[in-house]
């Protein structure tokens, strides 16, 4: 089994795409993918209406994951950590044990563009359109992600 995880910030908008979306790519007998937030604002609560319906608009259903926060044991529990901006990994390595764990964390992003560490932008205090290019951009990402590991 290969175990991944996808942070953001809230674990309601863009992890949770991520999730749903790199679910829908490889398959459940060999994988575990799983989300989780830096923050715990939204800890229990359902994604955000707008990731739903982007997610939902292109056959994927995230509309019963739950948010929660993202601890250090999350180190020990997945493979491969991947953030989607700035932020999230400066926060998510400031948790780091030591260099295995700093070295699970990587850009979502640099799945498409290597090296770049380029963020992925928060939607969340956007309108739709932000969400149609945020599925866009975690699609093409996690496309590769899962031709690299299957
Ligand atoms: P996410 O977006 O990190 O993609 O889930 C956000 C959701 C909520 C907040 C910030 C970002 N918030 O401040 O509540």
């Amino acid at each position: 089994m290969t175990k991944i995880l996808m942070v953001c910030l809230g674990n309601i908008c863009r992890s949770p795409l991520a999730e749903g979306i790199l679910k829908s790519k490889l398959s459940q007998e060999k994988f575990i993918i799983d989300s989780a937030g830096t923050a715990n604002y939204h800890t229990g609560n359902a994604p955000d209406k707008r990731s739903i319906a982007v997610a939902k608009k292109y056959g994927i259903d995230i509309s019963t994951l739950k948010g929660r926060q993202f601890n250090t044991l999350d180190f020990d529990a997945f493979d491969i950590i991947y953030v989607m901006d700035q932020s999230n990994y400066n926060n998510v390595v400031s948790l780091a044990r030591n260099e295995d764990d700093k070295n699970k964390v990587k850009f979502i992003l640099n799945a498409t563009y290597p090296n770049q560490n380029h963020s992925l932008p928060d939607p969340y205090h956007g309108g739709d359109e932000g969400f149609e290019n945020i599925y866009k951009l975690l699609d093409e990402a996690c496309a590769k992600i899962a031709n690299q590991l299957s």
